[in-house]
This record gives C-alpha cells, structure tokens and sequence, in this order.
C-alpha cells in the first residue's frame, strides 16, 4: 500500500535562498509522524509546502515531488490545492490567533468549512460545527459557538482552530506548534485529543514540535530537520533508546528530567544558521562535538539505519557497515 502523504527529494525556495534541501518523508494513515527541530529547522516551511500555501510567502519547490494518495500535488494546480487543503488536508496553523477572524462569531468560523468543502446547508453545518465542539471537550459547546476569539481562552482558541482543522472530514491533519503557547495541562489535553482522532478516525497527524517531551508522548515516528535538512528519522521508541545523529542527541539531551538541577537544563551551544550562511557539507558540524574532517569537507547522505528509519552523519551510530 502506498502511504498517504510522500515527500520525495524535495527542495524549497524563496527567492535565492534555499531552504529547505532534498526533505524525504512519508506519513501512512493512522500514524503520528513527529517533525522536530529547534526554530528556525525548516519545519513551519515543510508544514507550508504540504499544505500548498508556499506561494503565499513567496516560495516555490524547486525540485522533488510531492504525493497524496497516490496524486502529484503538482497537478492539481491552486484550485485543486485549495480544494485539498481545509478539505482532506485540515492544518492547524502556528498561531491560533491569525487563525480566527477577531470579528467573527466561532460557530460561524468553523460552519463555512463544512459547507464549502462538504456542500452542507446552514443547518447540517452548524450541527456538525456543535458535533465537533463536543468531540473536542467542550461542554457548552452552544455558547462557545456564539462568542468571538476575544471571549477564550488561549486553550479554546486552540481548540477551536482544530475544529475547523477537523470540519472538512481531512485524511490529514497537519498541526504546527499546536500546544506551544499553552500551559502543561491545556497541552496534554491538547495531545490527547488529536492523538484520540488519529487512533479512532484512522486519520493521518504530521504533529510539528520542538518539545521532544510531546513527541516520546505522541509519536510513532520522527522525523529531525536541522538547517533545510533531513537529520535523522526513526521509530520514536529507537530514536529515544539510541538516537544516532549527534544532534537528535543534543535535542533529547535537552529534556527537563525530574531531579535535575535548577538551570541543569543544557541548550545546545550556538544556534541554527540562516540560509545565507549554511556551512558547507555537513550543516551541523560547527556545532558538533564529534565534527571530523569529512564533516567539513563531504555532505553526508542521508543512509539507511539497522533498526529502520535513516541517518545523515559521518560520526552516525547503528549505521550498517
Ligand atoms: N517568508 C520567509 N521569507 C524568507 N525566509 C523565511 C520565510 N519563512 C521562513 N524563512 C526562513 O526559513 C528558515 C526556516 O523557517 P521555519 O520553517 O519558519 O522554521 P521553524 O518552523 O522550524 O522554526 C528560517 O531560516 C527562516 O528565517
Ligand atoms: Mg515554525
């Protein structure tokens, strides 16, 4: 069976920068692909060119292609991708409050993507809209229906950009920092949530974070971006058992645990490069420990692992010989 959404080779431009470079990822029905790396990785872009919108910012791909269900997404031209996109594609955006229009009651937010992407009338839509609410844990789902953005708090607000993820019946939801702004418990929930629909809808989750703590919770697979590139992917139990690349290591390295230090949370030394100024062969390298001449010099490729998924380093562990 082939899986619902593949990214193959896959590079990103923006004017003469580019930034993202040769991304390969593929997500199947039913599964939790976890997309990390520190801000400035590539992976809101990545979010941005599945979801069609790159002309929007002023970008383009400029090599590689992209499937879901089996269409090259190429084909289908701006109306096909915004029929795609709010349809079989819901995307939770970055930040809820550019999501919602401060001047429009929720209800009618989330009850115009149910009548434009499934034809509902009024009435069905709003059903629907009350429906999804409910789904989503919320009690007085009429009321919330009736209010503006400025009315919830930042957690119903979140929740509300998932309904109108969720309104248009996707096979994928792409969801972007969905839980950032969000205070622990509002965040598990949160997760909890949309894992519940991925395992009971059989739906498709591209869950994009930087917290590693939400991705070991969440996650079946993982997939680190560093600088445009593709560092390292994995079954999520391999990949916090023995992650392979130096920076996956650094990334879980830097996970509060319970009896460390007051300030013992170590960040990783330096910070990610901007496009202008990408080292050459292995992007990572002058932040690496473990850097050797070939890091300097030779880009890696990106290489299978003995325990599956696949690497991109010189210094990798697991890698067969
Ligand atoms: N609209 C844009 N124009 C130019 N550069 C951009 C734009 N959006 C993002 N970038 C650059 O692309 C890189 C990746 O950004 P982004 O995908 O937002 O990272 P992340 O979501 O991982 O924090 C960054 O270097 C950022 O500066
Ligand atoms: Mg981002």
């Amino acid at each position: 069976m082939t899986a619902l959404l593949t990214l193959d080779h896959v590079s990103v431009e923006i004017g003469r920068s580019q930034l993202l470079d040769d991304v390969s990822l593929s997500l199947d029905r039913g599964e939790i692909l976890g997309l990390v790396g520190e801000s400035g990785s590539g992976k809101s872009l990545t979010a941005l060119t599945i979801a069609g919108l790159l002309p929007l910012i002023g970008g383009r791909i400029s090599a590689g292609t992209l499937r879901f269900d089996g269409t090259d997404m190429a084909s289908l031209g701006a109306e096909g991708m915004r029929k795609l996109r709010g349809g079989r594609i819901g995307f939770v955006m970055q930040n809820p409050m550019t999501a919602l229009d401060p001047v429009q009651r929720i209800g009618e937010q989330i009850d115009v993507v149910s009548r434009l992407h499934l034809g509902l009338s009024a009435p069905a839509a709003r059903a629907r809209t009350l429906d999804l609410l409910r789904q989503l844990r919320i009690a007085e789902a009429e009321a919330v229906a009736e209010a503006y953005p400025h009315q919830l708090s930042g957690g119903m607000k979140q929740r509300i950009v998932i309904a109108m993820a969720l309104a248009g019946e996707p096979d994928l939801i792409i969801a972007d920092e969905p839980t950032t702004a969000l205070d622990v418990t509002v965040q598990a929930q949160i997760i909890q949530i949309l894992t519940g629909l991925v395992r009971e809808r059989g739906l498709a989750l591209l869950l994009i974070t930087h917290d590693m703590g939400v991705v070991a919770q969440a996650c079946d697979r993982v997939a680190v971006l560093y600088a445009g590139r593709m560092a390292e992917e994995r079954p999520v139990g391999a990949l916090f058992d023995a992650p392979s690349h130096p920076y996956t290591r650094a990334l879980i390295g830097c996970i509060p645990r319970e009896g460390m230090e007051p300030g013992g949370l170590k960040g990783i030394p330096g910070a990610v490069p901007s496009a202008s100024n990408f080292p050459e062969a292995c992007r990572f390298h002058p932040r690496c420990a473990l850097a050797i001449e070939p890091c300097r010099t030779e880009r890696p490729a990106l290489a299978p692992l003995s325990g599956g998924g696949q690497v991109a380093c010189h210094r990798a562990e697991g890698r067969p010989r």
